[in-house]
């Protein structure tokens, strides 16, 4: 850490169910994308119900100092970060988002004649930086319910395995892993393969991220990065902020790749975000709320599922997805097909991935899927 960061201080559908979203008391602060192309964006997983108002008043507070670096912003993330998951500074990475620890992750770890094991349905940022550098991925088939089978992840490792890699909940399916299953299989890997568990949504799980969490078992096995976001749950995707969470020796063969931590308004905004704890459970709500609505709606409508604890929902139209992304775009809704999310060629052809978006925007969706489908 000090060698690289030498600054760092260690509806149109229903009206009643319009009404039921507005019974919702929100103190949450909504912005609007800086594209006004006016389109319902329900592809990306971005999180439509807005960040901390705090974490926005320190950044307005602060916004003049943008003429120094101000390292000492990131040093305070990095601390505040620390203490959330009860562990020395040494041991957490700030990077702009998540995704520069699973890319950073891939670079370090792909070569020729090494692979990493992943499930047959999963985000690809990782696995595919690792394959574009020469290593290979083996994926191990999902349960019945398109939730991990560790079995099989198990069964998949082979003399070549460098990395096994879990997204948790998944995306795009959404299914949380068993809590003790999970932290079993991680301690059951053999010592010398670098687990990885990627927890981008964890936030937004009913249950939430403490029991659900594998980020303590870092202090029990060397061999384990989680990486977490202030993208989703925090609602931060635009303003970039995010870490890795790991022993520092592990950390290291990382660093190798770092190209920077977060900006320090974005620094100073994740780190008021953790203190907003009541902004965290006011959106984990909305989430709920959203979820279970779309479920019920999927039901009357007789679409399937996978069970959603994240930002999504992984569902089957019954019609090729490629045409229902394109006709759902013709009416200036985004959502994303399979191949997008991550599920191989084909396999789920009429499945799709719809994300959490306001009551109005999931209406408005849900009136054009009925349509669409010939429901009314
Ligand atoms: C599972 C998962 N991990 C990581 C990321 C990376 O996001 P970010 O770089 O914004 O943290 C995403 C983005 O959608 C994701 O779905």
């Amino acid at each position: 850490m000090n060698r690289l960061l030498p600054q760092f201080r260690p509806s149109r559908l229903r009206a009643t169910s319009f009404a039921l979203a507005l019974s919702f008391t929100s103190a949450l602060h909504a912005g609007k994308p800086t594209i006004n192309d006016g389109a319902v964006r329900i592809g990306s997983n971005e999180n439509p119900f807005g960040f901390s108002p705090k974490a926005l008043e320190k950044m307005k507070a602060a916004l003049d100092a943008g003429n120094y670096y101000n390292h000492n912003d990131i040093g305070d993330m990095v601390a505040a970060c620390a203490v959330k998951e009860g562990v020395k500074e040494s041991y957490i990475l700030p990077t702009p988002g998540s995704g520069p620890v699973l890319m950073m992750t891939a670079w370090a770890y792909a070569k020729p004649g090494v692979n990493v094991v992943t499930s047959a349905m999963g985000y690809t940022q990782l696995t595919r930086a690792f394959v574009e550098h020469g290593g290979d991925v083996k994926f191990a088939p999902l349960n019945a319910k398109m939730g991990y089978d560790f079995k099989a992840l198990g069964a998949a490792i082979d003399v070549k395995t460098v990395i096994v890699y879990i997204c948790n909940p998944n995306n795009p399916t959404g299914v949380l892993a068993d809590p003790a299953e999970l932290k079993k299989f991680v301690m059951s890997v053999p010592e010398n393969i670098l687990v990885f568990v990627d927890e981008a949504y964890l936030e937004l799980a009913d249950s939430g991220l403490a029991v659900n969490t594998a980020a303590p078992l870092v202090k029990l096995r060397k061999n384990l990065i989680v990486s977490r976001t202030f993208s989703k749950g925090y609602a931060m995707a635009g303003l970039r902020a995010g870490y890795g969470i790991a022993n520092p020796e592990v950390l290291e063969k990382l660093k190798l790749f770092y190209a920077g931590g977060p900006s320090y308004l974005a620094a100073i905004a994740a780190s008021e975000s953790l203190k907003d704890t009541a902004h965290l459970d006011e959106n984990r709500a909305k989430y709920k709320e959203v979820r279970d609505y779309v479920c019920k709606e999927f039901d009357k409508m007789g679409i399937k599922y996978a069970s959603p604890q994240g930002a999504f929902i992984y569902f089957r139209s019954g019609m090729k997805d490629k045409e229902l992304v394109a006709k759902l775009k013709s009416k200036n809704i985004l959502i994303s097909g399979s191949r997008e999310s991550g599920v191989p060629e084909g396999a789920y052809g009429d499945w799709a991935r719809v994300s959490i978006g306001t009551k109005e925007e999931i209406d408005l969706f849900l009136g054009e899927m009925n349509k669409i489908l010939g429901k009314t």
